[in-house]
């Protein structure tokens, strides 16, 4: 379960890291991406971080008037009581909830913007039954902004049957095809520019799609609008 690998001294460690991530480009480019989403609504702006854990980009955030955080990990989220930069943060008010992304139920219509870095094709799988549910979330327009861990990513395993099914894939067309991919995407713990327009396909129409490439893997970056 993942809330037992987040626990107490982990989630410490990982907010100490937070204040030292300033010195970090990508990080850096991270906060400026998820504040230029915030500009791109014309009015202030209810926001949810799914799986928010210490709210490390909570003050990358512009114009807010809600943010509620949602995480699995009790620990992560007592951190995210005291995030980095807190004084810059922006929102009008601040929620906290304890709760499995997967499982959580928010009323329709509740947010213009649910974003979610570090957490979906990573730890959570990215699949359809999820982005219907954040599309029910969101007010008409809103928008759901994202990473997922690209499987050309460095750190993912390169077995000899991954290799293969890579290579083959682009030639094996119809179901075959569509049902290797989606085991290449190991159901979701992984999101190709491929997988992330099918988990979104008639309920979202994407703005930006590309590869991102943090301190440690490399990602899909995407911000969708709801159809
Ligand atoms: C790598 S951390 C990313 C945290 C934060 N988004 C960031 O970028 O710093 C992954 C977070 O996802 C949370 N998480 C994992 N599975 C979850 C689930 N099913 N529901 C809610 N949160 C979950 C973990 O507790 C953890 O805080």
């Amino acid at each position: 379960m993942m809330s037992a690998l987040y626990d107490e001294q982990y989630a410490r460690r990982y907010r100490d890291r937070d204040d030292e991530l300033d010195a970090v480009g990508s990080y850096q480019e991270l906060v400026r991406w998820i504040g230029g989403v915030c500009d791109r609504f014309a009015h202030p702006i209810d926001v949810l971080d799914l799986g928010c854990g210490t709210g490390r980009y909570f003050w990358g955030l512009r114009r807010v008037n809600m943010l509620t955080g949602l995480d699995a990990s009790a620990p992560m989220l007592a951190e995210a009581k005291t995030p980095t930069h807190g004084d810059r943060i922006a929102a009008g008010r601040i929620d906290l909830i304890n709760g499995d992304l997967s499982s959580h139920q928010f009323s329709r219509g509740s947010f213009d913007l649910v974003y979610s870095i570090g957490v979906l094709a990573e730890h959570v799988p990215l699949n359809r039954s999820l982005v219907e549910r954040i599309a029910a979330w969101l007010k008409p327009g809103g928008r759901f902004a994202f990473t997922t861990v690209d499987p050309q990513s460095p750190d993912v395993p390169k077995t000899a049957a991954r290799r293969i099914a890579s290579a083959v894939l682009p030639a094996v067309p119809g179901d075959a095809g569509r049902r290797l991919h989606e085991r290449l995407m190991a159901g979701g713990m992984y999101g190709d520019q491929r997988w992330i327009r099918q988990q979104l396909e008639g309920l979202f129409t994407i703005e930006s799609l590309e590869q991102y490439q943090s301190d440690v893997h490399l990602h899909g970056r995407c911000v969708a609008v709801k159809a």
